[in-house]
């Protein structure tokens, strides 16, 4: 069977998923419409990608009977409403990180950053249910992208720690870059947070998900994060820190923060600490480190140190792609032979594409995304409170 799919958004993660939906060939996959809100964009991606349909409106791709899923690769707000459309309709549903979260409910954009974090924890929880509830009530499939769940080098340490048979005592994990470019990620009513949620999702995704797996294999039920404990900060308010044109970071934050360290305290008292930071140079970090009683495993995503290279010069090496958010290709740099494989986007709408075909759950599932969702709003209620928060959250 080809798994038809409908494409909805048509930017930079739509661009990674219709490249890795292509590598599965045309009898596994197929993308027959894209819907994105720009005309230009989504012509140029329909020329790019061979797709005959296009729309401007989604609920005119959810209309085809001969969708079977729906790629939702737009905006985190728009994770849930059109997740609950497109289960209504019948199709299966990819849904980008994070699952959703806190984008107001009816305040003035201004005032969403505002809101208690004990709100949003409950709202973007009542959401993920929903997403959750309109799936199962269609009998689709809820596919969450968490990439890193995929990643061949996770894919290695899950099949090590078996073979090892040793609990794992302590995850640290880390993505950091200079600081996103795109205005929607600087403001709370669009984004739904800062650093933590934006770029913390996927360490957090990756231990949440490998936690979940040890259990199974061990007891035979998931382990679970059983409380959250973390710090967020806006560190280029520090004073000090150039906001001119020219700056290497990202300065012009409005309202989420751009760093944060969150503690996780797991039901079988093993620990995870994670960083999330828009202040790095030198380079998109990306790793998730494991400490287990006979051994160590580190997964360096990004760098890793499969290709290094010397150029005297930034202009060595042309225009020849590097790796992610380097701010000069001199000196020695970490050349990433193919990114999308590394850090799993392949692998991931392979097993999306199958558990469409088959009718089965992902390895990374609508209850993984309502577990990180859980945790990153746990974790900004703990921040806020400075005090530990426990889970699951009960409101009362
Ligand atoms: N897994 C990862 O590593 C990763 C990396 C980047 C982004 N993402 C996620 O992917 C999602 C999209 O991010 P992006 O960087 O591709 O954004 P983008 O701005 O590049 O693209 C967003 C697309 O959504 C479309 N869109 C917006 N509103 C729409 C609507 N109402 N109907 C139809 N289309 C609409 C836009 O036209 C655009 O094509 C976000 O949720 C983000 O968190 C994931």
């Amino acid at each position: 069977m080809v798994v038809r799919i409908g494409m909805i958004g048509a930017g930079f993660i739509a661009r990674l998923h219709a490249t890795a939906l292509r590598s599965l060939g045309p009898d596994a996959a197929q993308i027959v419409g894209v819907a994105a809100r720009t005309e230009g964009p989504r012509e140029q991606f329909a020329s790019e990608f061979g797709i005959q349909d296009t729309y401007a409106d989604y609920r005119d791709l959810l209309a085809r009977a001969d969708v079977d899923a729906v790629d939702l690769c737009v905006p985190n707000h728009l994770h849930h409403p059109m997740t609950v459309a497109a289960a209504q309709a019948g199709k299966h549903v990819y849904c980008e990180k994070p699952l959703t979260g806190y984008f107001g409910r009816g305040e003035a954009p201004d005032q969403v950053s505002k809101t208690p974090r004990e709100v949003m924890l409950r709202e973007t929880l009542a959401d993920s249910d929903e997403m959750l509830a309109a799936c199962a009530a269609a009998g689709v499939q809820l596919c969450y992208g968490e990439d890193w769940v995929y990643a061949p080098v996770l894919e290695k340490a899950r099949r090590l720690v078996q073979v090892s048979n040793s609990p794992i005592m302590e995850l640290r994990g880390e993505e950091s870059h200079n600081g996103s470019h795109a205005d929607y990620a600087k403001r709370w009513a669009t984004s739904g947070g800062g650093a933590l949620l934006r770029l913390g999702v996927h360490p957090i995704g990756a231990a949440l998900q490998l936690k979940r797996w040890e259990g199974q294999l061990r007891h035979g039920r998931p382990i679970r994060a059983a409380a959250v404990t973390a710090e967020v900060a806006t560190l280029t308010d520090i004073g000090g820190v150039p906001r001119d044109e020219g700056s290497w970071l990202v300065t012009d934050w409005v309202d989420v923060e751009n760093w944060s360290t969150t503690i996780i305290h797991f039901e079988d008292g093993s620990r995870g600490v994670f960083i999330a930071s828009d202040n790095i140079l030198g380079g998109i970090v990306n790793y998730l480190e494991l400490t287990l009683a006979y051994g160590r495993i580190k997964c360096n995503m990004t760098p890793n140190n499969m290709c290094e290279a010397y150029a005297a010069d930034g202009t060595v090496w042309g225009d020849e792609y590097i790796t992610e958010k380097i701010q000069t290709s001199a000196g020695w740099t970490y050349p990433s032979p193919d990114e999308d494989w590394v850090r799993g986007f392949p692998h991931e709408l392979a097993d999306f594409v199958a558990a469409t075909r088959d009718n089965r759950p992902p390895l990374s599932d609508g209850e993984l995304g309502r577990d990180c969702v859980e945790v990153i709003y746990a974790a900004y209620l703990a921040a806020e409170r400075g005090a530990r928060v426990t889970l699951p959250f009960n409101a009362s």
